[in-house]
């Protein structure tokens, strides 16, 4: 086994990947795994996607995907273990084992719950549980890095808690404690809102985009005529082009959006291009897919099952 520390990280399958989770997770991913310092282990997160998806067919494509997403923005699957989270049991098994030692009131303080709760929404076990499972997913690999946006801070903290926690009750050093690793002018990728990018909030950027629908998307980023340079135009632009590179552009154009939607549109299609033509290219390959799945299932669960071993045998099932 690699003796070079583990960098973990995940997405749900929940749908169309946009550009904050290129900016926000995806790209680290790729220039970590190329850095050659890290073993990576990047995970389909479909048991925590059943929350939402809940649709066998939907969950399959959803998953393909992914998975093709993962290798059309620069992740070779001979450099990465990429694996399906339901292929290997042990995130289950470790989910329960966390379960045991966690408190109800320590969970309803999770973002994430919290805002369903404020929504007035009826929150699915699953929801409640899911720091969970994600404690489950990093703390199996001995994981040293986690790279991801800011809105998973929170549930990195719940995993080193976690950790803490276990490696204290069963008086064992059975888990690491894993560091987040985010990066701060991309912590949290605005939408065309100037709210988060989010599927939920119907304001994201699609990363496969055609340059048509790049155009309509860009067209329709909110600006407000009050200022000179449009703000929520400016800072998705800033995510490809350096302030000493938009400045003068933006000088030019003052006060004219849609020459500067124009610019973003071109700068957008330029930067997604070779990573749409390697989607595009994938889906004439179904084979690509599976085979990288079957291997990194492989691969990712003789690790897990070693980790499982340790904690069995600590809390005394073995
Ligand atoms: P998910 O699927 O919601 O998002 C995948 C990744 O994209 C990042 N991201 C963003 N970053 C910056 N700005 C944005 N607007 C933005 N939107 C999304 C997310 O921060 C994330 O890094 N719980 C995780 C999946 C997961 C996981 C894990 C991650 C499951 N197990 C273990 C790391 C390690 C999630 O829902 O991500």
């Amino acid at each position: 086994m690699s003796r070079k520390p583990v960098m973990l990280s995940g997405i749900k399958p929940t749908g169309e990947l946009h550009i904050g989770n290129y900016f926000g997770a995806m790209r680290q991913l790729v220039e970590l795994t190329r850095s050659g310092k890290y073993a990576p282990f990047i995970m389909v997160a479909d048991y925590h996607a059943l929350n939402s998806v809940q649709d066998a067919e939907t969950m399959r494509a959803h998953t393909r995907e992914l998975v093709m997403g993962y290798i059309a923005v620069g992740l070779d699957p001979k450099d990465v273990t990429l694996f399906k989270q339901s292929e290997v049991p042990e995130h289950t098994e470790l989910a329960w084992i966390f379960d045991t030692i966690t408190t109800m009131p320590y969970l309803m303080r999770a973002h994430a719950f919290k805002a369903a709760e404020a929504k007035g929404k009826e929150v699915s076990v699953g929801t409640f549980n899911y720091p969970m499972l994600m404690a489950a997913d990093i703390l199996l690999y001995d994981t040293a890095v986690v790279p991801v946006g800011a809105d998973q801070k929170q549930h990195i903290e719940y995993a080193r808690d976690t950790a803490e926690k276990f490696n204290r009750v069963y008086k064992t050093d059975t888990f690491k404690l894993p560091e987040p690793y985010i990066m701060e002018d991309v912590a949290t990728v605005p939408g065309t809102d100037g709210q988060k990018m989010s599927k939920s909030y119907g304001n994201t950027i699609r990363l496969f985009a055609t340059k048509d629908e790049l155009a309509k998307t860009v067209m329709g980023i909110v600006t407000d005529s009050s200022g000179e340079r449009p703000q929520n135009v400016y800072v998705i632009h800033k995510l490809i082009r350096s302030d000493a590179e938009l400045m003068p552009l933006y000088e030019e154009h003052r006060g004219k959006y849609k020459a500067l939607k124009d610019a973003l549109i071109e700068d957008l299609d330029a930067f997604i291009a070779p990573m749409r033509a390697r989607y595009e290219a994938l889906k004439d390959d179904p084979s690509i897919v599976n085979e990288t799945l079957l291997e990194g299932g492989r691969a990712a669960r003789s690790v897990a099952e070693g980790k499982m071993q340790e904690v069995r045998k600590a809390v005394g099932v073995a």
